[in-house]
């Protein structure tokens, strides 16, 4: 039988942090190369540290976004952001995971191709 309880998602919030590796010199490099790594366990450590319930922070494969990593995808509202920075996770912690809200700066639109200026590190132009 199914029940309304059934149908709620398992983690109110699901994070997947691209940690793919592909071979120096990829045409498309790799968010590994780019931090992936280092993005995917600050994000836990602060999301632990900030206490925040039923979260899920998951490393993941290529989500064929490359170019533009390192890529997060928070779950269950599907937003996809570029992660260059300690500051970034922060943002996202803060604003998205406890407070509910888009960080639109950081979001990766469907179509983009490249960084916007205010998503490179030090919001380089
Ligand atoms: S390597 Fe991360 S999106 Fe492809």
């Amino acid at each position: 039988m199914t029940t309304s309880d059934d149908t709620k998602a398992y983690f109110s919030s699901h994070v997947f942090c691209c940690i793919n590796e592909r071979p120096l010199g990829h045409k498309r490099g790799c968010c590994l190369h780019r931090g992936g790594d280092g993005v995917h366990k600050y994000m836990k450590a602060r999301a632990k540290q900030e206490g925040i319930e039923n979260i899920r922070i998951n490393k993941s494969g290529c989500l064929d976004r490359c170019e533009l990593g390192p890529v997060v995808v928070v779950y269950p509202e599907g937003v996809w952001y570029t992660c260059q920075t300690r500051e970034d996770v922060d943002e996202i912690i803060e604003r998205h995971l406890k407070g509910g809200e888009i960080v639109e700066r950081l979001v990766l639109d469907n179509d983009q191709e490249e960084l916007r200026p205010e998503q490179r590190r030090g919001g380089e132009t």
